[in-house]
């Protein structure tokens, strides 16, 4: 070999040895990378985790702050609002009822012809409408004109098998989705916005009781403008705008009912099935109701109810534990968010948050880790792009190749990733639903508890000589939304943990049951219920 050849020899060494170098340290990064974004989705699966010690401890906790919400206004974070519904469907129900459903951008309204104990349900129908934009920054009277005079259209198509009885108004029972303290079954001040609402602090901050009738003002952020509409009524008595409105309309009809979603849902359920005693929502916001007695409830004034009972609002979204297993990501997303240090459980548990806690750990893991290569997909940056029914097809993918996560990925965050890096993604989102669910299951047998439900054979018979307490042969609770409805693997968590917390006998005394739109029909219900004509 001449010189040239030798040289030209030890050129390609050299290449070839920097090449080598490269793909080494390369490698070498890469496995740095790996290891950094195993030890930071680890540490977050170590901060979700939900041991059964700890959701004992969550159980007690929501006891504990039940306990403390029911004994004073304002004694805890959970409100334990009153419903002022001390009498639930019985089947009796006779008539034609009207029921609207407001809780963010759609509403819906709906009648129903009740027929008694036999009839039941004669026929029903129901149109949902959605609310143009130009009327959710306009006035609040301009919002509940647009609602009344939809309701009139929808009452003047009343058909064949619609019985108005002559002489009567028509009544209607609102179901409202948000904090309502109610002065009456059918009146009450919205409190604060919750579900991506917020109000201005310093007017949030003046609603007392005493002030009930003054109007806020509030403001919420661009991406969630679309609930703004709900805003022009904080600090007011929502069914008197509601009834004013009708009034304007020349709309011959009556709000007898003002009902949460959760005691729609309650009355809904029990209409069908006796021992339905507890209701949770599990969707966009969350929240749980229940069937209390009256002389448990120390904040309660007045004459206590004939029946001896009440439905209790919880707004358990708000509730607070320090046993609450949180992460730095839970943090920087309530910082973050529109009413940061409030909504704790319901940031945690509902379906307006799981993806976007699985989105920021993903951001952090491919910001710190480099998990989708050496730059970060801009969608990862964007709040609230990754929904939750992404992350439950996500949950659901049993392919081989996890076809599903690769579509999500694509679609969502515009990016791909290796299997491994897909199976980590579907990690978190088991950790994220695991611990939701598990929570949930911790909440629910909270309220059993308090009740004095969740053993075998400890149901209080006293309480059942009245017509909320049911007939104790098992305690059912009434589940709506569409985490709960759309999310096989949360419900198989929820109720496996149910079981495991309440032990398999005493866990054969209670039945979670998918309770679908139940909330609309029950508000109509407790129209009927709480009918200005009924004798009672
Ligand atoms: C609201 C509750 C409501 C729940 C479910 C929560 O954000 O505060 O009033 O029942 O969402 O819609």
């Amino acid at each position: 070999m001449g010189r040239m050849g030798v040289t030209l020899a030890i050129i390609g060494a050299a290449a070839t040895c920097a090449i080598a170098a490269h793909l080494v340290a390369k490698r070498v990064r890469q496995r740095a990378n790996w290891s950094r974004a195993l030890a930071i989705y680890h540490d977050f699966r170590d901060g979700c985790a939900t041991p059964l010690h700890r959701l004992r401890q969550v159980v007690d906790a929501m006891v504990v702050e039940m306990h403390a919400g029911l004994a004073l206004e304002g004694g805890s974070k959970l409100k334990m609002l009153l419903s002022y519904v001390d009498n639930l469907p019985t089947g009796e129900e006779n008539g034609l009822f009207y029921a609207l459903d407001l809780g963010g951008t759609n509403f819906r309204v709906l009648r129903v012809q009740l027929a008694g104990t036999e009839g039941r349900i004669l026929q029903q129908e129901y149109e949902e409408v959605s609310i143009p934009q130009a009327l959710m920054v306009g006035s609040n009277e301009e919002l509940f004109d647009f609602i009344v005079a939809e309701l009139a259209s929808f009452i003047t198509r009343e058909g064949e098998g619609f019985h108005p009885l002559l002489g009567r108004q028509r009544e209607l029972g609102f179901t409202f989705s948000f904090p309502v303290k109610q002065t009456s079954i059918d009146s009450g001040n919205l409190l604060k916005w919750t579900k991506g609402f917020a109000i201005k602090e310093t007017e949030y901050a003046r609603i007392e009781p005493q002030e009930v009738q003054r109007s806020f003002k509030c403001c919420t952020s661009t991406s969630w403008n679309r609930r703004a509409l709900l805003c022009h009524v904080v600090g007011k008595d929502v069914v008197e705008e509601l009834q004013a409105a009708m009034g304007r309309h020349k709309l011959d009809m009556r709000v007898t009912a003002l009902v949460n979603d959760t005691v729609g849902t309650l009355a809904g359920g029990r209409y069908w099935n006796e021992d339905v005693m507890v209701a949770v929502i599990l969707g966009t916001g969350s929240n749980a109701c229940y069937v209390e007695r009256a002389d448990a409830i120390p904040k309660w004034r007045g004459v206590l109810p004939k029946s001896g009972s009440t439905v209790i609002n919880m707004e358990w979204g708000s509730f607070w534990s320090s046993h609450l297993p949180r992460t730095p990501v839970d943090d920087t997303l309530d910082a973050d968010s529109l009413n940061p240090g409030d909504q704790g459980f319901e940031k945690l548990i509902s379906g307006m948050y799981l993806g976007d806690i699985v989105r920021r750990i993903l951001l952090k893991m491919a910001e710190e880790a480099a998990l989708f290569g050496n730059t970060v997909p801009s969608n990862l940056f964007i709040p609230f792009i990754l929904r939750t029914p992404d992350v439950s097809a996500m949950h659901a993918d049993e392919s081989a190749d996890l076809k599903e996560v690769t579509r999500v990925l694509r679609v969502v965050f515009k990016t791909q990733a290796s299997l491994r890096v897909r199976k980590i993604v579907v990690d978190v989102c088991d950790t994220v639903a695991g611990r939701a669910a598990r929570l949930v299951a911790a909440g629910v047998v909270g309220i059993l508890k308090k009740i004095g439900r969740d053993t075998v054979g400890n149901i209080d018979m006293a309480r059942l000589k009245n017509n909320l307490a049911g007939k104790g042969r098992k305690t059912v609770v009434a589940m709506d939304g569409g985490l709960y409805e759309h999310y096989p693997k949360f419900r198989t968590y929820l109720n496996d943990t149910a079981v495991e917390l309440l032990g398999k006998e005493a866990a054969e005394q209670v039945a979670v049951e998918l309770s679908k739109d139940g909330s609309g029909i029950g508000a109509a219900l407790l129209a009927a219920s709480h009918s200005q004509y009924s004798s009672d």
